[in-house]
């Protein structure tokens, strides 16, 4: 079982324990998103295509549970998809549930643990993000790991009555082995 473990967050498989409360944050549009559709599966769907992604490079299904180091608590969630139907690279989201561990670094340790494992364990040479311009943790979250905006979509994202412009981030392996040499 794969477990990639930070300072103060590891990332560890999804079990069932963890489909309830998921699934739950999945529920409030104002938790998973204020920056996003707000596009709720049911319980049996969510199941289904948390259990089905391993087989679906393309699933947006959470992929790995984030979990506290020091509590082992379930606090969010992250993944990763085939964003483009030609070209070779993988997005990446994430998820804090836990409202009450936000701005706490969790967010950007548990994105760079992803990365860094994508790099480790994938043929590929970039990394992407797809990132609402109004949505400031995130932007600044992927900026900080030295992910760098390579353009923006304009008018790409409806949600909440308007259309919204989105931010196209990327890191490739050398400017990650650059940055975090470890990996
Ligand atoms: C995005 C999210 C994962 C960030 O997680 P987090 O653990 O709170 O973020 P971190 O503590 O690692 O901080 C990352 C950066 O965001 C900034 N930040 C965090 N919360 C912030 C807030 N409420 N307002 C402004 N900046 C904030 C931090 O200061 C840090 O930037 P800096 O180092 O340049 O100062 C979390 O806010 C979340 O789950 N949001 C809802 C889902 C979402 O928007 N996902 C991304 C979709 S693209």
């Amino acid at each position: 079982m794969t477990e990639i473990e930070g300072a103060a967050v590891r990332l560890r498989p999804l079990a069932p324990k963890d489909y309830p409360a998921v699934h739950a944050w999945y529920e409030d549009p104002e938790l998973v998103a204020p920056y996003d559709r707000f596009a709720p599966d049911s319980f049996d769907d969510f199941v289904r295509s948390v259990e089905g992604a391993g087989d679906d490079p393309t699933s947006l299904a959470p992929r790995f549970a984030i979990e506290e180091r020091s509590t082992g608590a379930l606090v969010g969630v992250v993944g990763h998809y085939i964003a483009h139907p030609v070209l070779e690279y993988l997005d990446v989201w994430y998820l804090l549930g836990n409202r009450a561990v936000r701005g706490k670094g969790y967010g950007r340790e548990a994105v760079g643990l992803l990365v860094g494992h994508l790099f480790a364990t994938r043929a590929i040479e970039r990394v992407g993000a797809s990132v609402d311009v109004e949505n400031t943790p995130s932007n600044r979250l992927v900026a900080g790991l030295g992910f760098r905006v390579e353009g923006t979509l304009r008018s790409a994202l409806y949600h909440h009555g308007r259309w919204h412009d989105v931010n196209l981030y990327g890191v490739t392996r050398s400017d990650w082995a650059q940055s975090h040499p470890a990996i």
